[in-house]
């Protein structure tokens, strides 16, 4: 091994943004204190849900105020799934107004569409190379996605390579995403792991972040809420349609004088936790679990809470999307700062595989 730093992973202590890499030097072991930098993306190939917000954005902004933080919207990614050029684009306005509503700050987070800086293809092939298709083949996504009769790509099959390019591209230290990722997340460390080792120590290995109360969130049907179960409530929309959503809730057939033991179980209700202060909650659990208190009257007390959760949120978006140039500002200001990285990460790895 060459006189290279090693990174065998980053180790956050603590809750203080800072993370240790340890390695091997040529000539015995270090430990490197680094800022932790935390990276995460979305693909703009819907509108996003409180799925989303909780799994993802919520966490991805609590990190701003400890280390940096690197957060794109996978327009690439889209792809596979988005086949209007007009729906992307609308698709990646609306996922940068809505970052920004939710409180992605600008000035202490580097914000970009992942397009704007290209270098992420040319990793995608430097790592593709090294990729044995066994791992690609174990892929939870690609296999869900052709059960449900999705014709499968080369785009769709080699998606976690690219996932692990957007990773590996910034040095990445803590990666926050929702329980289905975990997945990709081991498959982008073996990849930085086998690189390492054919070429000599050029990537960071990142590590997730789940967490685990908001690992999954519930659909309106219950089950885990998702684009592909059509069971979304979303984040930013029109009041009545979502009213309405949430209102037509499939529940069961029992009478509002009914107990209902199962009170904490009922879709409605494991939403309505994420919306309330734990008091507000056990309050209607409660009532739920006497009697006395109907589906229509928890279903009301679901939308208010959830409503009121986004008031602030909603008026910001309102503003910044009559202000897009300011947002398109925001976005290529970001793509500039990234692509600094970007650039000296694919050189280090151009120059370590001895193609420059
Ligand atoms: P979808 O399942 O609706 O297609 P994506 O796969 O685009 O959602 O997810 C974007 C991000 O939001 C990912 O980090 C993912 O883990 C997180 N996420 C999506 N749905 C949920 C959920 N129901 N609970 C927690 N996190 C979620
Ligand atoms: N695959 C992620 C999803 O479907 C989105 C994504 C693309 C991502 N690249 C990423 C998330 C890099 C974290 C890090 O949700």
């Amino acid at each position: 091994m060459g006189n290279v730093p090693s990174f065998d992973g980053a180790e956050e202590i603590g809750k203080t943004g800072w993370f240790f890499a340890t390695g091997w030097f040529s000539n015995g072991l270090f430990i490197l204190p680094m800022a932790s930098r935390t990276l995460t993306g979305i693909t703009p190939s819907g509108t996003l849900h409180v799925g989303n917000y909780f799994g993802a954005m919520r966490p991805a902004i609590a990190a701003q105020d400890s280390g940096e933080c690197y957060y794109f919207i996978a327009d690439y990614h889209s792809l596979t799934s988005v086949f209007d050029p007009e729906v992307r684009r609308a698709n990646t306005l609306g996922i940068a107004l809505d970052w920004l509503a939710c409180g992605l700050d600008p000035a202490k987070s580097v914000f970009w569409r992942q397009s704007d800086v290209p270098e992420v293809c040319e990793l995608t092939w430097l790592l593709g190379t090294l990729t044995p298709m066994g791992l690609l083949e174990r892929a939870h996504s690609f296999k869900d996605k052709t059960a449900k009769g999705i014709a499968p790509n080369f785009g769709l099959f080699s998606y976690p390579v690219l996932m692990a390019a957007d990773i590996l591209l910034y040095d990445t230290t803590v990666v926050p995403v929702g329980k289905d990722q975990k997945q990709h997340l081991e498959m982008t460390r073996d990849i930085a792991i086998k690189f390492n080792q054919a070429y000599g120590e050029t990537f960071v290995v990142p590590e997730p972040s789940i967490s685990e109360d908001v690992a999954v969130i519930p659909g309106l049907d219950g089950q885990k809420m998702s684009k592909s179960y059509g069971n979304t409530l979303e984040i930013f929309g029109d009041e009545k349609k979502l009213r309405k959503k949430v209102m037509s809730i499939v529940m069961d057939s029992r009478t509002r004088e009914e107990p209902k033991p199962d009170a904490d179980q009922l879709p409605a209700t494991q939403l309505l936790q994420f919306f309330t202060p734990t008091d507000v909650y056990e309050d209607i659990v409660g009532q739920l679990k006497a009697g006395g208190y109907g589906y229509g009257d928890l279903k009301k007390a679901l939308f208010e809470h959830y409503w009121e959760f986004y008031r602030e949120a909603r008026a910001r978006r309102t503003e910044l999307a009559a202000n897009l140039d300011h947002v398109e500002s925001v976005l290529k200001d970001g793509a500039l700062k990234a692509h600094t990285v970007a650039r000296d990460v694919i050189d280090r790895a151009r120059r370590n595989c001895g193609i420059a």
